[in-house]
């Protein structure tokens, strides 16, 4: 909330009538934890003074060892499992007992159940749902206890790593007895113009209270500058134990609307008065974007009239060596890196995402397709949702729109992943329940469109008949894109999936234009061994059997515009799912961007094509043995590119029809390789790159010197390896040894190898192809921090990170 929203809440209410108000406070600090289980973790009186004492979010698996006898297989990241409980003691002050208290719990991955001073307050199975347990009436005046059970032992229940525990954040919220609902809001813009937009407002009041009352409620909307631009006041009569929804309509003049280029965001704040007086007993905010878009099947995708390529990454909710548990800063440090390739969208693969990852979409102007499954009835693991999928997906999926259906990012609803009742033609569920998920969907959003991700493209498949979907989505098959029209006339097309290429950042096989294609489970019969490493060349020219090589399915998808959006699997590497490998890889080959955050290869190619500042990416490195003979590529959006070797040109290069890349064959000396791109005869960039002489002294970093002293904050520290001249020596693969001065702590290292076993924990990195990384988090406490690399033979290095007082 901004400030001048604030401001404008508490001004006039006196401190009397602010105490009735709602209040939300950061629930996440001062847990206790114990990971094994125990008969009487929800007591009381149970001492857990021995616990550990830890600050959510947290996620216990990402602390653990990697291993090849993890339940949760090499597909599920290979890290442990099992059950973990947490307790939180907290005061309660006499008159707030009679308020209306509850906790919001963004995600608990899995099996949570949760205890106020021993009631049971109930079960949630899906890890990726977020829900509120209301404490009323178990509390008391003075000391209670919260306790979580999460139970994640049966394994596996994933296709990737989930990360196990109370792994987002917890709020405790604090209302009176009549009160806007858990999610309470609904706000729809059905009418948009240059001139105005018509807000609707619906709000769901309830009355827990034990007397009739009757409520007005003033909402007005606020700007980004803080200015009130539309207000409304309606009243209602509101029984004893009911909920009523007030329906406001308000309009805002000339807009201004929400779009990938100027996310424009306003609040609706809300506050209610019960009784005939003016007493104030709720207020409730909620933020949203003014913007109107349309789907149309033969031109694809529009945004305030504007056509709009939606050019979108997969991604997952680990945050790599942070592992699931949610962290503001690498969220949106992820969705910076994707905006800086030119992706304006994302699919959150393939459950409901933190709340977190929406707001940062809202702010930076991405578009969201937001994911309920990756399966339905059908199973996929053996322990996965299918077996809660009848007692719960409507609960789930209902909370997944109720919780994200204001924010403006959201663009699309997706039922479903690749479930398995699509492969079954005449199967008797798959129509019904995409109709049901749909009708659900539907119900509570009609605004959006709703797509499932298929990988079955053939027109039997049972989804696609079933009438629910208002997209069609595919998954791969790009060679049958051009056909969509023709074999599925007057629909709608999204490429809900596409790519599944793969390459390891900074390792490259000579030559570089014969094409592996590798299939899982890994085929060695098919002449595939792994190279000792289990290191995949960052070349475009491998992929997946079912995938396409990035330069492939980019080129369909930018010459059809009945495609109106396509995402690409994956964004950035995660935990699990070592495609092509199993064991004794850990971490997927599938980013654009490796697992550490350093963008592999291809990330320039989607720049290449997808942004406009001239840019100009040429690799591989220039350190190989005399007589190699060495590919050289070049991806870049300039007309031309000039090589030279140590001065000599070797020659002027323009794309060539359809591939996107510059390619050079020459024999390696070594030296200096300096690429010339130009546009129009003017250069318009440069790139230099060179031989590396021994490895002389450790380089540190920060990507912020500054950050905030709120024990949350996070700077990413890359660690790299210089010759004596400064040159970045490529394949530099030693091990830095780390220590952290002053009120900080390493949260987490990480290299992008697929299959280091080191854990993400600890006080040393080895570097992978002349990178690594080190996440240094921020304490409570103010001041300066010393980090510092050292490494047998090298000159060491150190850096200073500021922590200033959390505003
Ligand atoms: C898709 C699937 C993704 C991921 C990907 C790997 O079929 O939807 O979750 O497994 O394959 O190529």
């Amino acid at each position: 909330m901004t400030k001048g929203v604030l401001l404008i809440l508490l001004l006039g209410l006196s401190s009397a009538a602010r105490a009735q108000h709602r209040t939300i406070v950061d629930f996440d600090r001062g847990w206790k934890f114990h990971l094994g289980d125990l008969p009487d973790g929800q007591e009381r009186s149970l001492n857990d003074a021995s616990w550990r004492s830890l600050d959510l979010p947290h996620d216990w698996s990402i602390e653990g060892q990697f291993s090849a006898t993890n339940p949760a297989g090499a597909g599920g990241g290979a890290l442990p499992g099992g059950i973990g409980w947490y307790r939180k003691t907290f005061t309660v002050s006499a008159s707030d007992t009679s308020r209306r208290m509850s906790v919001e719990f963004d995600g608990v991955y899995r099996n949570s159940e949760v205890w106020i001073n021993g009631h049971d307050l109930g079960k949630r199975p899906y890890g990726y749902s977020s829900f509120s347990s209301a404490l009323t009436p178990y509390l008391r005046a003075g000391e209670n206890v919260i306790a979580v059970r999460v139970d994640n032992s049966k394994q596996p229940n994933s296709r990737w790593y989930s990360g196990s525990g109370i792994y987002r954040h917890t709020r405790l919220v604090t209302t009176g007895r009549v009160h806007v609902d858990h999610w309470g809001t609904y706000l729809t813009t059905p009418v948009v113009t240059a001139d105005s937009a018509r807000i609707d407002l619906r709000t769901s009041v309830r009355n827990d209270s034990p007397n009739d009352t009757v409520i007005s409620l003033r909402t007005i909307i606020v700007d980004g500058a803080g200015r009130e631009v539309s207000s409304a006041m309606s009243a209602a009569r509101l029984p004893r134990d009911s909920v009523a929804e007030v329906v406001q309509q308000l309009v805002v003049r000339r807009p201004a609307r929400w779009s990938i280029e100027r996310p424009t965001l306003y609040h609706a704040v809300t506050r209610v008065d019960c009784g005939s007086g003016v007493t104030p007993c709720d207020d409730y905010t909620t933020p949203f974007g003014i913007r109107e878009f349309v789907f149309r099947a033969d031109s694809g995708f529009f945004l305030n009239g504007k056509h709009v390529k939606i050019r979108g990454v997969c991604l997952h909710h680990d945050l790599g060596a942070l592992g699931a548990a949610v962290n503001d800063r690498a969220l949106e440090r992820q969705l910076q890196l994707m905006q800086g390739m030119g992706v304006n969208a994302i699919r959150t693969s393939h459950n409901p995402p933190a709340p977190e990852l929406l707001d940062l979409a809202d702010r930076m102007g991405f578009i969201v397709m937001d994911e309920a499954f990756d399966m339905w009835r059908k199973p996929k693991t053996e322990f996965d949702y299918h077996l809660d999928f009848d007692e719960w997906h409507e609960r789930d999926i209902s909370d997944m729109v109720r919780r994200d259906r204001n924010h403006p990012s959201v663009f699309i609803w997706s039922i479903g992943n690749e479930v398995m009742e699509q492969w079954t033609n005449g199967d008797s569920t798959a129509a019904p329940i995409a109709r049901e998920l749909a009708s659900i969907v539907r119900r509570l959003d009609p605004t959006r469109p709703i797509t499932s991700a298929n990988n079955n493209g053939s027109t039997e498949n049972p989804v696609f008949h079933a009438g629910a979907l208002d997209l069609l989505g595919h998954n791969y098959h790009q060679e049958a894109w051009p056909n969509f029209p023709t074999q599925f006339p007057g629909q709608k097309f999204i490429i809900t999936e596409a790519m599944s290429a793969y390459n390891s950042r900074g390792y490259y096989e000579q030559p570089s234009d014969s094409v592996a294609v590798y299939f899982t489970p890994y085929d060695t019969t098919q002449g595939q061994k792994p190279n000792r490493n289990y290191r995949i060349s960052s070349y475009d020219d491998r992929r997946a059997s079912w995938g396409s090589l990035h330069e492939e399915s980019l080129r369909i998808f930018e010459r059809y515009p009945f495609l109106s959006g396509m995402f690409i699997w994956s964004g950035i590497d995660y935990l699990g799912e070592p495609a092509p490998y199993e064991w004794p890889a850990r971490s997927s080959y599938f980013g654009v961007v490796d697992l550490a955050g350093f963008p592999k290869d291809p990330y320039y190619l989607y720049q290449s094509e997808w942004t406009r500042a001239p840019m100009l990416h040429v690799f591989p490195h220039w350190n190989w043995k005399a007589g190699d003979t060495i590919d050289v590529w070049a991806y870049t959006n300039a007309q031309e590119v000039e090589l030279f070797l140590n001065g000599a040109s070797q020659g002027v290069r323009r794309k060539q029809g359809d591939v996107r890349h510059l390619m050079w064959r020459l024999p390696y000396t070594p030296g200096v390789l300096r690429a010339v791109a130009r546009a129009r005869g003017h250069v318009v960039v440069t790139q230099e790159i060179r031989t590396a002489g021994p490895a002389k002294r450790v380089v540190l970093t920060p990507d912020h010197a500054t950050i905030q002293a709120d024990g949350r904050d996070v700077s990413f520290v890359s660690v790299t390896i210089v010759d004596g001249k400064g040159i970045p020596v490529p394949d530099a693969e030693p091990v830095v040894h780390l220590r952290l001065d002053g009120a900080a702590t390493i949260a987490g290292v990480d290299n992008g190898d697929e299959i280091d076993h080191e854990p993400f924990q600890r006080d040393s990195v080895r570097l992978f192809e002349g990178k690594a990384l080190v996440i240094v988090r921020s304490s409570r406490q103010a001041g300066e921090v010393t980090l510092t690399g050292a490494s047998t033979g090298l000159e060491p290095a150190t850096t200073r990170i500021s922590l200033r007082r959390a505003r």
